[in-house]
């Protein structure tokens, strides 16, 4: 715990980008009110578990967790839960772990400066009912954990109510920010150092800029075009509102990294439509087209779900068909997990455990032939390859490519290490299913672009 009179907080984070971000900005908040970030949960009076909810038994872990931190108390410890579990269990939370002091969901991060005046003086505090807000989390500081990429959130909450999903119930409605703001984060972003951004949103080519002045698409551009950023990358896309435009942008931007995550989730259009995905295969695929088509090699990378209730044999196999066709760059791959809340969850003809984990083994081994075949495409090839961390042990350097494939390079005889964050191009000598491994060439040579 601290010695001196500043409060100390400790964070966690669990889950997805998003959440990652999020702990970013609330250290930044908390900063802000004169709190002092801390490695460690011994060293802190507060302790902040930003949890995630969306696979699995999250919640149960969480209550494991909290029963854990309760030895903690009697040192005068307090427990703050955020994220979505927070937003999910509500105060059902303070019933099950009569330590935690404040539980609050992302769409009441805005309050967190009065939510810990009120605990300072010994009361609870929730942030859960306005999840109907309009408002969008900023602050003025963020406490930027990533030492090459700098984060930005477009659109926070989700509209979509695909039939597994928890994210509408915990993350709220959609909301955007302005292309200004954004564009000012991205700007102070080169000003820190960074030349590399990621925009972040559930879904963010469902992007509405309140002020009427740019697209997802044009804002896209618009960020790429700011003077001193060299790399720009986003996610999540929903295929519904993936438009030629964002393909364009790319063709036409070459800051735009070439590489679009868009998750299918399944290659059954029934399936599909039993998910609630407002989409085909045919149209997914036509997407697909699309970026084939670009003059820029697209590298392309999805989430699939298998074991989805009632999703037989067939179907499965037309997700397997799919993923031949498209022969993604990568997946994340899920067994369907029930979720609270959603329609999913009552619906009938649920898959056996052990035939979803049979599906998921099926599409993985299938899923690292087409890396294992695609990648060595790469071998021979210079590639401009961003350095994401310092040499490790075995001397290997950790680097991505603009398609966002980790690409880990050896320096030559002599050669000084490279700074964490610039660029090198680099000669791809081998291809792993999941990665890349090549010898940095001298500054000087051209690298291939796609
Ligand atoms: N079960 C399994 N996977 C899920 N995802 C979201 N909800 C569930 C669920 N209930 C997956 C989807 C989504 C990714 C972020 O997590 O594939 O794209
Ligand atoms: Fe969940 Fe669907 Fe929204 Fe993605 S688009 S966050 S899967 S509801």
């Amino acid at each position: 715990m601290s010695s001196d009179t500043q409060k100390t907080f400790f964070i966690e984070t669990f889950g997805c980008q998003m959440n990652f971000h999020d702990s970013e900005k609330v250290a930044g908040s908390l900063v802000s009110q004169g709190y002092r970030q801390v490695q460690s949960v011994e060293d802190a009076d507060l302790i902040f578990y930003n949890t995630c909810s969306i696979r699995d038994k999250a919640e149960q872990k969480v209550f494991h967790r909290l029963t854990d931190f309760k030895r903690l108390q009697k040192q005068g410890k307090q427990f703050a839960v955020i994220g979505c579990v927070a937003q999910q269990e509500g105060e059902r939370i303070f019933e099950r772990a009569p330590h935690v002091s404040l539980v609050a969901g992302s769409a009441s991060y805005n309050r967190l400066p009065e939510m810990l005046v009120q605990i300072a003086h010994g009361q609870r505090a929730t942030g859960l009912d306005d999840r109907q807000t309009e408002d969008t989390f900023e602050t003025d500081f963020t406490a930027r954990v990533n030492p090459h990429r700098g984060y930005i959130t477009i659109i926070e909450g989700c509209d979509k109510f695909c039939a597994y999903c928890v994210v509408p119930y915990t993350r709220g409605r959609e909301r955007s920010r302005t292309s200004e703001s954004v564009l000012e984060e991205a700007r102070k972003i080169v000003e820190s150092g960074l030349t590399e951004v990621q925009l972040l949103g559930q879904n963010v080519n469902s992007y509405q800029d309140p002020l009427g002045k740019h697209t997802f698409a044009s804002l896209l551009a618009e960020v790429g075009r700011v003077p001193g950023i060299r790399r720009v990358r986003f996610t999540t896309s929903h295929p519904r509102h993936f438009t030629r435009e964002i393909v364009q942008a790319i063709d036409e931007v070459p800051t735009l990294c070439d590489h679009v995550h868009l998750p299918v989730q399944s290659g059954s259009s029934r399936v599909l439509a039993a998910m609630n995905r407002e989409y085909t295969r045919e149209q997914y695929l036509e997407r697909i087209a699309w970026m084939k088509s670009a003059r820029r090699s697209i590298a392309i990378t999805t989430d699939i779900i298998v074991g989805f209730p009632g999703e037989t044999e067939a179907e499965f196999e037309e997700t397997l068909s799919l993923m031949d066709e498209v022969g993604f760059d990568g997946i994340f791959s899920f067994k369907y997990s029930p979720r609270p809340n959603t329609p999913a969850l009552t619906m009938e003809n649920a898959i056996p455990e052990e035939e979803k984990t049979r599906r998921l083994a099926v599409l993985n081994d299938r899923q690292k032939e087409i890396q294992r075949a695609s990648y060595q495409r790469f071998v021979g090839q210079v590639l401009e390859t961003m350095v994401e961390g310092a040499r490790r042990p075995l001397g290997q350097l950790p680097g991505r490519t603009s398609q966002n494939k980790p690409l880990n390079f050896t320096l030559p005889e002599g050669a000084p290490e490279p700074p964490v964050g610039s660029y090198v191009p680099v000669r791809v000598t081998r291809a792993h299913p999941n990665s890349l491994v090549g010898e940095m060439c001298p500054v000087s040579t051209a690298c291939v672009v796609s």
